[in-house]
């Protein structure tokens, strides 16, 4: 039985006092919560959003990595840097990362290889474009992502991963995949992990991810083969983000 991941991706959101203040607002709401939690605030509010959320079930994440462990790599954060700043998880892959700052599958699973290594757990991201969609490549552009970012996933760590099916054309466009499009993506994916990771495939979540708000959280996460999700947009306000962890 996976057990529900919902993960909140602030992207370049929230100021320090703001992430703490959505934490002190968001905390009660969700006191009950079965499923695991994670929010990733930008760089600067991890320590502090860190701390506001110690010894609540919510855990830190981060929205990003360089897999090297230090050394002349201006702007870049490494993993141990990470770890000691409280994280949990790192969001890899992003499609923002993969379009918008040119990130390849090869240098995406050295991340991921890294984030292991520093003992932390990926969430890496594969989803396809409108163009490869309407051109019928949905399934193609999925194995290739998944062939080139899980590479180098460490022996016995396959069933800690989790993966973030966001198609590109529901990020942010309040175009949301329908729950059966989506379920189809998934249950592709899952027999890819089956085929690579074999009976570790079945403990390993796949979150969707792409327009997902209060109201159609239910029924996407009552899909067989969707274990979570992965929030942009309705996740900065703290009663949106509670009620798509309630859903
Ligand atoms: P939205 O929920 O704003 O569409 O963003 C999805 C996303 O990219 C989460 O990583």
């Amino acid at each position: 039985m996976r057990r529900r991941f919902l993960a909140a991706n602030w992207k370049m959101h929230k100021s320090i006092a703001e992430a703490v203040a959505f934490a002190k607002d968001f905390l009660p709401r969700i006191a009950w919560a079965e499923h695991e939690v994670a929010i990733a605030p930008p760089f600067p509010a991890l320590s502090a959003l860190g701390h506001a959320l110690a010894g609540s079930p919510v855990a830190l994440a981060a929205q990003n990595v360089h897999d090297e462990a230090q050394g002349a790599f201006t702007g870049e954060v490494a993993p141990s840097m990470l770890a000691e700043a409280g994280c949990q998880w790192v969001i890899v892959g992003h499609s923002e990362r993969r379009h918008l700052f040119g990130e390849r599958d090869a240098f995406i699973a050295r991340k991921v290889a890294a984030v292991f290594a520093a003992g932390m757990r990926p969430i890496v991201c594969v989803g396809e474009t409108l163009d490869e969609r309407e051109a019928g490549r949905t399934f193609a552009v999925l194995e290739t992502q998944l062939d080139g970012s899980l590479a180098d996933v460490p022996s016995g760590h396959a069933a800690d991963l989790v993966l973030a099916y966001e198609p590109v054309w529901a990020i942010g466009t309040g175009r949301t995949a329908t729950p059966d499009g989506a379920q189809e993506a998934h249950a592709m994916i899952r027999g890819w992990l089956r085929g690579r990771f074999a009976d570790d495939a079945g403990a390993i979540r796949i979150q969707y991810g792409g327009s997902v708000k209060p109201d159609n959280a239910a029924e996407l996460l009552a899909q067989p083969d969707i274990d979570g999700a992965l929030v942009g947009g309705a996740s900065l306000d703290p009663e949106s983000f509670a009620r798509i962890v309630r859903a």
